[in-house]
């Protein structure tokens, strides 16, 4: 599908980006890991609160992801399984990886603020909490494909958040993503979408 109209950067970016689950030995530079990483973080949050925390991992704790990925697999039903061990390679793969998690600081703060019923309270905010991690994490994609690079957002490790929050050290928050970054080992087609006709409803 074409989105693009003209020579609109923003858009053929969205357009182009692919998730990559498979990546070179070529090494992320650093200014491109931080402008990717400064972008996610100019996403919109909730109250303005950024109730989002990016733990970049390289070198012994990324093997030790993979360790704790692969061990984990084999405890879970066959396809959970697949794609947890699909997950660990790419993992492997990667030079770097983000994990993303949530920080319960808008679940605080909002909490005080509106001064709502307290499962109520509880609902809302952990819930606006997941949807802009949510923008902040497409923002990362979206910039990692502008600069040539690939990612691959990977939710199946919510299946052993606390094991993984454990090892990236973080006492509290909640997990929310795991995003291997790297330079894509070969090229992948777009994935057959929905018709986009059936995704909009028009009222008047
Ligand atoms: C919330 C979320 C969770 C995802 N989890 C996984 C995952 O665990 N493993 C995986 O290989 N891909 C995962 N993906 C990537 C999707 O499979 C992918 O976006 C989809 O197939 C469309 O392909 P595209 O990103 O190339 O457009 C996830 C995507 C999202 C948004």
């Amino acid at each position: 599908m074409c989105i693009s109209h003209g020579q609109n950067s923003t858009l053929v970016n969205i357009e182009q980006r692919r998730s990559i689950r498979s990546f070179t030995d070529k090494l992320v530079p650093d200014e491109h890991l931080m402008t990717i990483l400064r972008a996610a973080n100019q996403a919109p949050s909730a109250h303005n609160q950024q109730s989002w925390k990016f733990i970049v991992i390289r070198g012994k704790r990324k093997n030790e992801l993979v360790g704790l990925v692969g061990a984990k697999a084999g405890e879970f039903p066959r396809a959970a399984a697949v794609l947890l061990r699909m997950a660990a390679r790419s993992i492997n793969s990667a030079p770097v990886v983000i994990v993303v998690a949530n920080t319960g600081k808008l679940i605080g703060h909002g909490t005080e603020l509106f001064q709502v019923e307290k499962d109520q309270a509880l609902d809302f905010f952990k819930t606006m909490e997941i949807q802009s991690s949510a923008a902040a994490i497409q923002n990362l994609l979206v910039a990692a494909a502008s600069l040539g690079l690939a990612t691959v957002w990977l939710g199946i490790l919510f299946l052993i958040k606390d094991e993984v929050l454990r090892l990236m050290g973080e006492q509290e928050g909640e997990f929310m993503a795991v995003v291997p970054l790297g330079y894509a080992a070969k090229d992948v087609k777009e994935p057959k979408k929905i018709n986009f006709d059936m995704m909009v409803k028009w009222l008047e």
